[in-house]
This record gives C-alpha cells, structure tokens and sequence, in this order.
C-alpha cells in the first residue's frame, strides 16, 4: 500500500471536481452503522457541485437516502433526481436501488429470453436463479453497475456498499466466479467486473469509518483485504462523526461564568457542567488516539467529518457534511491525491 498522502497542504491541491472524475465508479464501504449511506450521500451532493451528474446506487432499498435528501417517498429500480444544483447549471443526484432480482430481469430482457423471464417471475423462480449459485448475485449487481458506468449518463456512480463484511465478499465474488464458471455469459460478465474493479481510472473505494477502536480496527483489515482481494484502489479514508476539539475543558465553571459576565452556575449545574466537561475530554483523547492510530497503519490520506448534533440529519446537515467533504479533499495533496 502506498501512501496516499497524509492530507498534507504541500504541493498541488485537489479539485473536487476532479477528485470525482479520477474514476467514474465509488464504491463506499463501511462497517455498519458508521455513516457510509450519509457520506455517500454528503460526497455526491459535493460533486453535483462541483458540476456533476452522480448517480447513488443503493443495494436492497434506498435506505435512508431520500431523507436525507428531504424527500419522505423511498425509490426503487427506476432513477429518481434527488438534488438539482442550483441556478439551473449542470449537476445533481439521481437515486437508483439495484437488486440482482432486477439487473437479472434486465439481462435477461436486454439478451432476447424476455419468455423466459416472465416465466421466472411467474414461477416465483427468478430469486432462485439470481441468488443461487455463489456469487452470482453480486456480479449481477455489479454487472449493472458496470452497465451504468458505459451508459454514460453519469459523471459519478457513487455505490453505497453492503456494510463489511459482506462488502469484501460483495467485491471479490466476481473474481470467484470467473474461477468457478467454465465459461458462458456468467463468467464473461464476471470478468468485465473484474476488469472495472481492478482498473483506478474506472473504480475505486472509498472508506468511511469512525474515530473508535473497533471501527478503526475494522477499516484497517478490510483496506488490506480489499487492496490484496480484489486489487480495487483505495481513496482516502473518511473519518465521521469526529466531535470538533474544545480546549478549555479544564475550566473553572464559575471563573468561566464571570469572564463571560454572565451569573455563575449553582453547586448542582457545575458539578453537571464539569462532568459533562470530563466525558467531553475523554472523548476527545479517544478520538485523537484513533486519528493517530489510523493514521500509522494505513497509509491512506484521512479525512474527517463533523458529529452533527442536530438529528435526525436532513439536506441542512447533509449539504453541512458535503461541505466540509469538499473541503477536505481540497485539503489533499493533489500530486498523492486519493491513489491508494
Ligand atoms: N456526521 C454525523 N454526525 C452525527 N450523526 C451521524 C453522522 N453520520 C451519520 N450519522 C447518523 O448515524 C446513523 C447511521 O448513519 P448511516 O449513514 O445510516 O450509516 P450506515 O449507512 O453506515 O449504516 C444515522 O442515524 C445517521 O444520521
Ligand atoms: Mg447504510
């Protein structure tokens, strides 16, 4: 693994803009729970604007996608345009949920066997043959990612991943396959997705974690799985939900009340104000612990999102986060840039 560098402001910085365009397809992996639909979604909103047309693929169900986007319907197969840049110029975000039940119906369509489809779905067989073998869903999956890629409709194709775990299987099974089938139209679309996760002007990864030991753990093992598996390339690792550093913890409650020229708290709310104030700075240290950590085992270029206070998070923290996303990838050193 080379060192993506280490978000250093020497030499050339990245353009958003083109950060994006360095490979058509993201595909984001995170364990779950760490934020990786709400960075996918903070990092496409960054790129519509920056003047592209992305598009997020969400795998089963489009999740917490449209609330993010402040709209309360959920989508499916058929694209859906969750955000326009504003001023009527170029860019936005299109929304699409992909099933291997769906590309599979597609292919199948697309190939000539439309009968043979429609007795598929008649016969309730059609889940069957598109989970049955190992690995076949995810290379139907993929393959219609691939699909989406050549289209061109899209300056982004931004995939929010199964979370780890499953998102390493979910990325080496096509190369398993290519293995395993013999020959046939399986294995030719295996390999052309193969080709695409292998090749860093068309795919990358990118890896969303939380400044935590468990996560840190966790983001570091599948960097490597990744990097030896699947040979997909690496893009910076963003840290999320980093609480911002108050210095000051330490203060004096009452001392702090008179600077400020407001009444000093009473006995209870200070001992309240300096608990919170020590569960604060402990937080704090755990956090910069894990940045550290991180930071020596993974030669990847970090960077890191706020923990945004205000929840449920709707378009105003989400356009918050694509904010502070597009300014740390400009924080990047452009000559490294997100090349793992
Ligand atoms: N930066 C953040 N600050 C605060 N809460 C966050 C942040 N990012 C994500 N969350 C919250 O954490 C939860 C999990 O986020 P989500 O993006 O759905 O994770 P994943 O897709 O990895 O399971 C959600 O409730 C989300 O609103
Ligand atoms: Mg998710």
């Amino acid at each position: 693994m080379e060192p993506g560098g280490a978000g250093s402001s020497v030499g050339p910085r990245m353009d958003v803009g083109a950060f994006c365009r360095q490979s058509k397809v993201v595909v984001v992996v995170g364990k779950g729970g760490v934020g990786k639909t709400t960075v996918t979604a903070a990092l496409a909103l960054a790129a519509a604007r920056a003047g592209l047309e992305v598009l997020v693929v969400a795998l089963d169900d489009s999740g917490g996608l449209p609330a993010l986007f402040g709209r309360d319907d959920r989508f499916g197969y058929e694209p859906v345009r969750l955000a326009d840049r504003p001023g009527g110029s170029s860019g936005g975000v299109a929304g699409q949920v992909v099933t291997s039940r769906e590309a599979l119906l597609e292919y199948l369509e697309g190939h000539g066997f439309g009968r043979v489809s429609r007795r598929l779905i008649h016969s309730g067989a059609l889940d069957v043959v598109a989970t049955a073998i190992p690995g076949v869903e995810q290379v139907l999956v993929l393959g219609k990612v691939k699909q989406l890629e050549k289209a061109g409709g899209y300056d982004l194709v931004l995939v929010d991943a199964p979370a780890t775990g499953h998102a390493v299987s979910f990325l080496t099974s096509s190369g398993g396959l290519v293995d395993a089938a013999r020959g046939g139209p399986l294995r030719a679309q295996a390999e052309q997705v193969v080709e695409l996760l292998s090749d860093p002007s068309r795919a990358q990864a990118l890896l969303v974690t939380l400044p935590e030991e468990t996560p840190v753990n966790e983001v570091v093992e599948t960097a490597y799985r990744l990097e030896d598996e699947v040979g997909i390339a690496l893009g910076p690792v963003v840290v999320n939900a980093c609480l911002p550093v108050l210095d000051d913890l330490g203060a004096d409650p009452a001392a702090a009340a008179r600077a400020a020229g407001v009444r000093p708290p009473g006995p209870s709310r200070r001992r309240l104000l300096s608990m919170a104030a020590a569960f604060r700075s402990a937080r704090q240290e755990v956090q910069s612990e894990q940045l550290d950590r991180l930071a020596a085992a993974l030669p990847l270029a970090q960077v890191t999102l706020p923990y945004l206070f205000d929840q449920p998070i709707g378009p105003g923290g989400l356009g918050l986060l694509a904010g502070r996303l597009a300014a740390g990838i400009e924080a990047l050193d452009g000559a490294a840039g997100a090349r793992g």
